[in-house]
């Protein structure tokens, strides 16, 4: 692996549920009471340490939940390396939208993108809809990792993140090898024939 390794990250899901929210807490380490709905595709950038001296470069694209965006958000998902989907634990309909983001996922992202489930807004017990079981049976069901989070508080959103980086780094392990392998063979075929 280089010294530096850049991956683009894409936070999806329905207006509303802290898309936004979620990455001014984990890049910037703010919270705002006040909603102001993304209208754009903007990226934030924030730099992780690996223990072994590596530096990983998250690029982290913020885009709009509300359904007239949907087409743009789409095409954002070209080249991504990662995808945080994000529901509301205070929106039972968010959760159930997982599945029609699921649906465009599979449809126009490669096998070779890490994806994990975040339920947002768990700070929020009195307001909640969506039970902690709920989330882990709908991540079950597409084998994604499963997190509750809370943008407001800042809570598990470090354990989320490390979770993505490091089925980033492994995709991209494998995919080297895979690489290496193939050229090894080529090489073999072309000293044989
Ligand atoms: P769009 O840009 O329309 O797609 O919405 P979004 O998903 O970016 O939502 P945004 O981050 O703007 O948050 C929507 C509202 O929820 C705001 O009023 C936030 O303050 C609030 N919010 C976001 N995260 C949390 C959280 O973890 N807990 C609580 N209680 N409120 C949150
Ligand atoms: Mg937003």
């Amino acid at each position: 692996m280089p010294k530096e390794t850049l991956y683009k990250v894409l936070v999806i899901g329905d207006t509303s549920v802290g898309k936004t929210s979620f990455i001014m807490r984990y890049a910037d380490n703010i919270f705002q009471e006040s909603y102001i709905a993304t209208i754009g595709m903007d990226y934030k950038l924030k730099n992780i340490n690996l223990e072994n001296g590596k530096l990983v470069k998250l690029q982290i694209w913020d885009t709009a939940g509300q359904e007239k965006f949907h087409s743009i958000t789409k095409s954002f998902y070209k080249g991504a390396n990662g995808i945080i989907l994000i529901y509301s634990v205070i929106d039972n309909n968010s959760l159930n939208n997982v599945k029609k983001w699921m649906e465009s996922i599979k449809a126009q992202v490669p096998d070779d993108v890490a994806v994990i489930l975040v339920g947002n807004k768990k700070d929020d017990e009195e307001m909640r809809q969506v039970t902690a079981e709920q989330g882990e049976d709908m991540a079950e069901n597409y084998k994604l990792p499963f997190f509750e989070c809370s943008a407001k508080t800042g809570d598990n959103l470090d354990a989320a993140f490390d979770k993505l980086v490091k089925m980033m780094l492994e995709i991209s392990q494998t995919a080297k090898k895979g690489k290496k392998l193939k050229q090894k063979q080529a090489g073999g075929n072309s000293k044989c024939c």
